[in-house]
């Protein structure tokens, strides 16, 4: 594949597959006939969303938010940048926040107080990877596909300097350049 990247996938394609079934049906199982809003963190939740939203049987309302941390480095500098909430209608909505990866905690805080504070009357979020020992502030995912060691991982719309996001596996990048 790449010399940069682990021999074999850490998370495989199929392995993503049923996993997100399950997800689909605990998320349908929470929020019963209510209508909700689900919103994807751009750009690493593209894929997961697109799989997970039509893994549901009923449909959903999407929309997207940027949030990127400040700095260069890949992982998360704290100082989380938002961007497309005024293009939302939030206000009295339960919303579904989706993520590609629970890392130090702070990303998903930072969206969650600002969701909250545009008037959603409920912030779920639904990530799908966690890792746990990199956690810095107490953040918990309600859903939340695998919990994975601390490995920086690369495919499934998780990138490396905006490269492997197209990867259908989950791949532990050996080199970080
Ligand atoms: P947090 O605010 O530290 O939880 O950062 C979450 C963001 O950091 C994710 O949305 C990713 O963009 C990035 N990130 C953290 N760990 C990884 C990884 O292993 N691979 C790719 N991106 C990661
Ligand atoms: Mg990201």
């Amino acid at each position: 594949m790449n010399s940069a990247l682990s021999t074999t996938p850490l998370i495989g394609r199929t392995q993503i597959r049923s996993r997100i079934r399950v997800l689909a049906r605990k998320i349908e199982a929470h929020y019963g006939d209510d209508d909700f809003l689900v919103i994807g963190l751009m750009n690493g939740a593209f894929i997961f969303l697109a799989d997970l939203t039509r893994a549901f049987s009923r449909s959903v309302d999407i929309a997207f938010l940027k949030a990127s941390s400040y700095g260069k480095s890949s992982r998360s500098s704290g100082k989380v940048l938002l961007e497309g909430l005024e293009k939302i209608e939030i206000h009295g909505r339960r919303i579904l926040l989706i993520d590609d990866i629970l890392d130090t905690g702070k990303t998903l805080t930072h969206v969650t107080e600002a969701l909250e504070k545009a008037g959603a009357t409920e912030v779920t979020s639904c990530v799908l990877l966690d890792k746990p020992e990199r956690h810095q502030v107490p953040y918990s995912a309600k859903f939340v596909g695998f919990v994975i060691e601390d490995l920086f991982v690369v495919g499934y719309g998780l990138d490396f300097a905006e490269k492997y996001r197209n990867l259908a596996d989950i791949w532990v990048i050996k080199e970080l350049a």
